[in-house]
């Protein structure tokens, strides 16, 4: 089957350990289920293993991919959740210490065919295509659970959206608005702001720049680039939640202004299957949709991963075999 893999790592030229090529069909273990892939999605998880972070090299060759709808042997339609953990862990699944996500320790989505734990697969709504059901487990999900578990926002209140144009902050954006929240966003290109501004955001600003108001929450996965302007732009009493850190790892911390005005920093990974059965059922309530930039084949994976490192993306990514 084909396969996008990782072959080897690099930080200075991910691109260079992407291999497109056959693959040995996979096996399906026990309590396993094969899924024919429909369509998968691209998330910056799979340029940080070509670079070596997060897949450890003596698991190489990996195949690539957190995201994945298709079909089952026995012919059902579903979204593959991509959190793999311990079967006999009870309770939210992100905080198992053996969690892991698919491509990391099991062969990933970009692929023919991926095989899953038999209770990863969520039966995927009629209303989405294969397309934007592939978005969902992993930015969208993500975002979900930022805004909806971790934030404390509520309807009316105010969220900031750092880095506009990525998967996770597109789904951000768009999930607020939904959500009736208030939504300033940033990017650091001005034809990103527009787009997030017909996103739903009612406001685009210059990365770093003065907001009009401060804001209850902010949804941070830049990291160093826009740490500083996130605690600045809370409330007092606000909530900085972040999942990623593209930009760097390793800001100033701004202890000062962290106990002064009492701020909550929270971290966050991933979502639950119950949350991502929440987040399709709310995109089937509301008519919301996934926001795909591009749907490219599989063959062309490469074309999709130098679009992504280049950050010349709007939205997701998505390849299909
Ligand atoms: N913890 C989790 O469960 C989880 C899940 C999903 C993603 N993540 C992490 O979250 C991050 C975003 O993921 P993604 O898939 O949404 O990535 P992405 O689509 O590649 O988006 C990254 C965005 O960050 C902004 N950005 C990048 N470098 C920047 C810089 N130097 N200054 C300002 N803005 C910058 C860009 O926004 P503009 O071009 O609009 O400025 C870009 O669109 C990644 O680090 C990923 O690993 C974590």
């Amino acid at each position: 089957m084909l396969a996008a893999s990782c072959v080897s790592q690099s930080s200075d030229d991910p691109l260079s350990g992407l291999q497109v090529a056959d693959r040995p069909e996979p096996e399906v273990p026990d309590g396993w289920a094969r899924v024919h892939v429909r369509a998968a999605s691209l998330n910056h998880h799979d340029l940080w293993s070509l670079r070596g972070v997060g897949l450890a090299a003596d698991r190489l060759p990996m195949v690539l991919g957190c995201d994945a709808a298709g079909v089952t042997d026995d012919g059902r339609e579903v979204v593959v959740h991509a959190l793999v953990g311990d079967p006999d862990w009870t309770g939210d699944e992100t905080l198992d210490p053996k969690r892991s996500i698919l491509s990391e320790l099991h062969q990933g989505t970009l692929a023919e065919q991926v095989v899953v734990p038999a209770r990863n697969l969520v039966p995927k709504p009629a209303e989405l295509s294969f397309e934007q059901a592939a978005c969902l487990p992993t930015a969208w999900l993500t975002a979900y659970r930022m805004l909806f578990t971790q934030s404390g926002l509520q309807p009316g209140d105010r969220v900031l959206v750092q880095g506009a144009g990525g998967g996770v902050a597109t789904a951000a954006i768009a999930l607020a608005r939904a959500a009736g929240l208030v939504v300033y966003a940033t990017s650091r290109d001005e034809a990103k702001r527009a787009r997030a501004v017909e996103l739903g955001a009612h406001e685009a600003f210059e990365t770093g720049a003065r907001l009009p108001a401060r804001v209850d929450a902010v949804i941070e996965t830049v990291g160093k680039a826009t740490w500083g302007h996130s605690m600045k732009s809370l409330r007092p009493g606000g909530t900085l939640v972040v999942s990623g850190a593209t930009s760097g790892p390793d800001p100033s911390a701004d202890l000062n202004r962290l106990f002064f005005l009492q701020l909550r920093v929270v971290g966050s990974t991933m979502g639950t299957r119950t949350e991502l059965e929440q987040l399709m059922r709310l995109c089937v309530a509301t008519g919301l949709r996934p926001l795909v930039d591009e749907v490219l084949p599989l063959a062309e994976a490469a074309r999709g991963f130098e679009r992504l490192r280049a950050g010349d993306v709007f939205g997701k990514l998505v390849l299909t075999p």
